[in-house]
């Protein structure tokens, strides 16, 4: 039997969705992730720009894409189907389901290595293996622990039957329970470190770096990677955030779920940069350490503490934990796609998926060993992963969802998913329909060479363009509709 005749699984809990959705959204990204982005594109000018595609385009994606699963029940590409066979358009955009769920596939697959590291140093730290006494050490122990492919290869297959276990499971038993412990847990673990790390010196040189703008103009580089960033933290465009909205309950509304998702990601990405930045600054090391920051640097500054194997062991199990809840939402598009479309269980689905997600992730870990000089346009696999993810597949997924939901599909399903009040969906409808796809396009134009824009001196610009366009797009809005669905 499929789905089309079932009801769909809903979340137990009242709960459920936001613990889930906040798992998923806070992991490695804001821990790993954007602290050592932020040191590589030079601190506050970039976290301003990160927290502006937040609010400009991060959130009105989230509602739409939350507004799609719900509406669509199904995963991203049943649901899109349904959407817009609704408003009597052409199928062939579940392209964007399609999309969607191979993003997350992709992620899964180097975010696992990553997630790999972070089990590693937790064993590390549990048993003594990371003694040293400075900042080379540490460089010598990150470079021995990706050295070895069976060494790195155990710890994200390790990641790899955890994250497969827990789907498995289903939705309930599986994803709501393991996330409705582990993100207590995490909140927990996250505020005794910060405490900590306030206390510890260096904290205003960190506070500085994050959240002074006087570093002048951004590279667009920088701006392209923050709009990507926005995406890949609030895991947007992926097939997670959606395919858990296909399990939320109508009475819930989906504006304050996402607000609340959005400013809990938000916050621990800066309190990370908080815990993280001071240590790096007290030690005299870079803040721009690259993808290695996290591993190489705080480390050093757990073993000058006073109980800082308590608190290493403390911060690498909230890590793992962070990353597991990541991961699990990261395949559950595909997982359940399997199931409603190929009559197989869910647990052949999660084991099928895992072994496929195996091979694909064993090539990205290669990237650190065997594989080191395997690069295409001087990328690894593991960074060509990365890349096209974040800056290409999901921006593109985003404008295609909120372009689709602006201007191409019937109103009435949004007003009725959403459930705002009048003046509510007009801000969400200017949202979805100028600043947010303005906001990807814009970047996407700077990232090409097609125009140079520089951060803080276009602004005005921009505010121009985004009511010239309004005005024409308004004036012009069911032709624009009749034009794009066609
Ligand atoms: N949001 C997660 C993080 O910040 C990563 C993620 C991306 C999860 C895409 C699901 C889908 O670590």
């Amino acid at each position: 039997m499929t789905t089309e005749q079932q009801p769909r699984v809903q979340w137990l809990g009242r709960w459920g969705f936001v613990l889930a959705a906040t798992g998923s959204a806070v992991g490695l990204g804001n821990i790993w992730k954007f602290p050592y982005m932020t040191g590589e594109y030079g601190g506050g000018a970039f976290v301003l720009v990160y927290l502006v595609c937040i609010l400009a385009v991060g959130v009105p994606v989230m509602m739409t894409e939350i507004a799609f699963g719900r509406r669509g029940r199904g995963s991203p590409i049943d649901a899109v189907r349904r959407v817009v066979t609704e408003s009597g358009r052409s199928s062939a955009w579940s392209i964007l389901g399609w999309m969607a769920m191979l993003c997350g596939f992709m992620i899964l697959s180097f975010y696992v290595v990553v997630a790999g590291w972070s089990f590693s140093y937790l064993w590390k730290m549990l048993s003594g293996g990371l003694n040293g006494s400075g900042v080379d050490d540490m460089v010598a122990i990150f470079v021995a622990n990706n050295e070895n492919p069976f060494n790195l290869g155990f710890w994200s297959t390790l990641v790899t039957l955890a994250t497969m276990l827990i789907v498995g499971k289903g939705v309930q038993a599986g994803i709501e329970k393991s996330v409705s412990w582990m993100m207590p847990g995490m909140v927990v673990m996250l505020l005794i470190l910060i405490g900590y790390g306030v206390f510890s010196g260096g904290f205003g040189e960190a506070w500085r770096f994050l959240f002074s703008f006087k570093t002048g103009s951004l590279s667009s580089e920088g701006m392209l990677a923050a709009l990507g960033h926005a995406f890949f933290t609030l895991s947007l465009a992926s097939g997670a955030i959606l395919t858990y909205g296909s399990y939320l309950p109508v009475r819930s509304s989906i504006a304050r779920t996402t607000f609340g998702v959005a400013i809990a990601d938000t916050l621990v990405a800066l309190m990370a940069g908080l815990a993280i930045f001071p240590v790096i600054f007290a030690n005299g090391m870079s803040p721009e350490g690259g993808p290695g920051l996290l591993f190489m640097s705080l480390p050093l500054a757990f073993q000058a503490m006073p109980l800082g194997t308590l608190f290493g062991i403390l911060f690498f199990v909230m890590l793992s934990m962070a990353a597991l809840t990541s991961s699990i939402s990261m395949v559950e598009a595909t997982v359940s796609w399997l199931v409603d479309n190929k009559g197989i269980t869910r647990r052949t689905a999660a084991w099928g998926t895992g072994i496929v997600l195996w091979l694909v992730s064993t090539l990205a870990m290669l990237s650190f060993n065997l594989g080191a000089d395997w690069t295409l346009a001087g990328r690894h696999f593991f960074d060509w992963l990365d890349y096209l993810t974040s800056r290409w597949m999901m921006p593109l997924g985003g404008l295609g969802m909120v372009l689709l939901a602006g201007f191409v599909l019937k109103s009435e399903s949004f007003r009725e998913e959403l459930g705002l009040a009048p003046y509510w969906h007009a801000l969400w409808l200017f949202m979805v329909r100028y600043v947010s796809p303005l906001g990807i396009l814009v970047i996407f134009v700077d990232a090409l060479g097609i125009a140079r824009l520089e951060f803080g001196v276009h602004w005005p610009w921009l505010l121009a363009v985004l009511a010239v366009i309004t005005l024409i797009g308004e004036l012009l809005s069911p032709r624009l509709r009749r034009t794009l669905a066609s």
